[in-house]
C-alpha cells in the first residue's frame, strides 16, 4: 500500500516536474497575464472609486451654505467659489500654516484665527474685508499700534517675502477659506477650549 503510494508519488513528481520546467520557461502560463489584467482592472477601479469618493466628500462638504461667509462687519455675506476655497487653503498651508495651523497662534494663544478673537479685535476681523486688511497693514487688537515689522504682511513684504506672490485675490481667497473653516470645523478651528 504505501510502497505503491510512493511510487505514485514518484510518477507524479516526474509528470509534475516535466510540466515545471515547461512552465517556468514560460511565465505566462503559472501567471496568465488575463489574471494581471484583471487584478490591475480590480485594483484601478477601487482606486478610482476611492480617489472619487474623497473629492465628492470635500465637494459635499464645503457646499455653498458652508462657503457663504461675513464679507464686512456691516453683516453682508458672500459666497465664495469651491476654487477661491481650495486656493485659499493651498496658500494658508503655505504662507500661514507654520504659525496657524488649524486656527492657532503658535506664540499667542489668545489672538488665535478662532471666531471669538477674531470678533474682539478693532474694527472685527471675522470678516473677509477685516482680514484682508490685517494681511495688508496687521495692528494690536485694538486697532492701534501697527505691528507689520512683527507680521507678515505686504506692508512688510520686504522683510517677509513669500508675501510678495500673494496677489489682492489670494489675500481673499485666504480670508475666505480662514471664515469657511470656522463654520465648517466648529469649536475646533483656533486653540482647544478649557
Ligand atoms: C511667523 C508666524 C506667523 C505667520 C507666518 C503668520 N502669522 Fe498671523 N499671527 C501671528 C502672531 C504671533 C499673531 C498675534 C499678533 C498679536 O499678538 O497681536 C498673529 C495674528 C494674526 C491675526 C489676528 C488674530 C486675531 O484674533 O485678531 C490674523 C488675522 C492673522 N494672524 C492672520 C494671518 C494670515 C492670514 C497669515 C498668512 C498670510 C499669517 N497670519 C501668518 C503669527 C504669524
Amino acid at each position: 500500500m504505501k510502497k505503491n503510494t510512493s511510487n505514485l508519488i514518484n510518477v507524479d513528481d516526474k509528470t509534475f516536474q516535466g510540466e515545471k520546467t515547461i512552465t517556468v520557461s514560460s511565465p505566462q502560463k503559472l501567471f496568465p497575464s488575463s489574471r494581471i489584467l484583471k487584478f490591475s482592472l480590480f485594483t484601478a477601479t477601487v482606486l478610482s472609486l476611492f480617489l472619487l469618493t474623497s473629492v465628492t466628500t470635500v465637494a459635499q462638504d464645503v457646499n455653498d451654505v458652508l462657503r457663504t461667509v461675513a464679507a464686512n462687519p456691516q453683516g453682508e455675506e458672500v459666497t465664495i467659489s469651491l476654487n477661491q476655497y481650495r486656493m485659499g487653503r493651498k496658500l494658508f498651508n503655505v504662507s500661514c500654516g507654520g504659525c496657524h495651523a488649524g486656527g492657532i497662534t503658535k506664540t499667542s494663544e489668545t489672538v488665535s484665527l478662532s471666531a471669538e478673537d477674531l470678533a474682539k479685535a478693532v474694527p472685527k476681523r471675522n470678516n473677509i474685508e477685516g482680514l484682508v486688511s490685517y494681511m495688508k497693514n496687521p495692528t494690536t487688537t485694538d486697532g492701534k499700534i501697527d505691528i507689520s515689522i512683527l507680521h507678515p504682511s505686504k506692508m512688510s513684504q520686504d522683510m517677509f517675502t513669500y508675501m510678495r506672490r500673494l496677489s489682492e485675490e489670494d489675500l481673499l481667497a485666504i480670508a475666505g477659506y480662514i471664515l469657511v473653516e470656522i463654520k465648517r470645523v466648529g469649536k475646533q478651528w483656533g486653540p482647544t477650549k478649557k
